[in-house]
């Protein structure tokens, strides 16, 4: 059969209803656009389904590390373990506040940080672990907490790609010290951009929210948004940032938590069709989940088999792409990033496992709603492109 493409297909879509839209339109209307009720109102839905007493929404993922960072005092001289395979920000945040970021390789089967070797990682230096949930699975996070216990480390879990996921009956970012969502379009929940924080320790929350409004004191955030009422408005205790978020986006917000549970089952399903699609195509590595685990999809994300190089893995990208199909290389080692490497003089081979996985990995489009049609479309379109890179590689 030919492969027909009748429309692109991209990596990731928002899913937007018409609660979304009246949500927003009633912000809009109601002339209070930033700090006020609507944020309360998303946050208190975040900090339930993270059973967890405080939230803190501000204006990206990468904002809330930033601030839990600066709000548990890390800053120069001080080691934070993390993981080189994640979105760039989560190592980001530790480079802001001047501290070392400290990779070790990761498990292959979790994708996440080998918790053996965090704990061989920890020096007197070590004053946290952050840890990400990469793609969302949220595996080994009980494990990094025994480990920050024993060494009298914090545990900070970026929780950006794992909104809705569980481990053992934990929810994703309620592990550590403070966890933190993001928002942007490709997420669980979206609110075009924006993040939230969350946490069982008060005096960080107290810090956090005076951190994202401009070292306000707390009182300060029931001043007039948009115009000063003098006082606490104009008074600044720290060195704060502009990290709030508007009341329209936590409009958005409000209303894709109530949908949440649809989001995340639309996820699901699209994760068991691609799972049954793909099961039979030889040279391709399934994501899985574990017993003990609920898996809130973030994307879903294959891997050639071991063996296959990066020029292989980047044709079948560009193979997808000439189709017309969204596809990418989630994600690129971190150590590797020019960045990083210029800075600290990694190199490749420094974390094997990591690279290996790196390398051969293809994001597939992964949202709510993506048809069994399209997902047969994208396996078809895979499954030839993968046979030719198998041919050229038996040569
Ligand atoms: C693991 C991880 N950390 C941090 C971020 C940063 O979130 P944001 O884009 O909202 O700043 C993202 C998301 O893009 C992410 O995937």
């Amino acid at each position: 059969m030919p492969l027909m493409s009748h429309h692109e297909i991209p990596l990731s879509r928002p899913s937007v209803t018409d609660l979304e839209l009246n949500a927003v339109i009633d912000v809009m209307r109601s002339g209070r656009l930033s700090i006020g009720p609507v944020l309360e109102q998303f946050e208190s839905l975040v900090a339930q389904r993270c059973n967890t007493r405080h939230a803190i929404g501000c204006s990206s993922g990468t904002a809330g590390l930033h601030m839990i960072l600066v709000a548990l005092g890390i800053g120069p001289g001080d080691e934070v373990i993390t993981t080189p395979f994640s979105f760039i920000a989560s190592s980001n945040a530790i480079l802001y506040v001047g501290a070392k970021p400290v990779f070790v390789d990761i498990c292959p089967k979790s994708l996440n940080a080998d918790p053996a070797l965090i704990e061989k990682a920890v020096t007197p230096k070590t004053k946290a672990i952050l840890a990400v949930e990469a793609f969302g699975n949220p595996m080994h996070m009980d494990t990094y907490a025994r480990i920050a216990a024993k060494h009298e480390i914090m545990l900070i879990e970026d929780s950006c790609e794992a909104l809705g996921s569980e481990y053992k009956g934990t929810q994703a970012g309620s592990f550590g010290r403070a966890g933190v969502f993001g928002f942007y379009p490709n997420k669980q929940i979206t609110t075009g951009e924006g993040g939230m924080i969350v946490t069982n320790d008060d005096r960080l929350a107290e810090v956090c929210r005076s951190l994202r409004n401009q070292g306000r004191a707390a009182q300060g955030r029931g001043s007039v948004a948009g115009g000063s009422t003098g006082g606490s408005w104009l008074h600044h205790e720290r060195l704060g940032f502009n990290y709030r978020m508007s009341e329209i986006n936590a409009a958005i917000g409000v209303a894709q938590m109530q949908r949440l549970d649809e989001l995340i089952k639309a996820r699901q399903k699209v994760a068991d069709l691609y799972t049954s699609r793909l099961l039979a195509i030889s040279d391709l590595v399934l994501p899985t989940t574990e017993f003990n685990e609920t898996m809130s999809w973030f994307v879903y994300v294959v891997r050639l088999a071991a063996g296959y190089t990066r020029d292989e893995r980047d044709r079948v990208i560009q193979g997808l792409r000439m189709h017309d199909i969204g596809a990418s290389d989630y994600f690129p080692c971190i150590h590797l990033q020019p960045i990083y490497s210029r800075a600290f003089g990694f190199r490749t081979g420094d974390f094997p496992i990591a690279e290996s996985m790196s390398q051969r990995t293809i994001a597939l489009p992964f949202y709510p709603g993506l048809s069994e049609r399209e997902v047969d479309f994208v396996g078809q379109t895979l499954e030839l492109m993968i046979a030719r890179e198998g041919l050229n590689a038996r040569r």
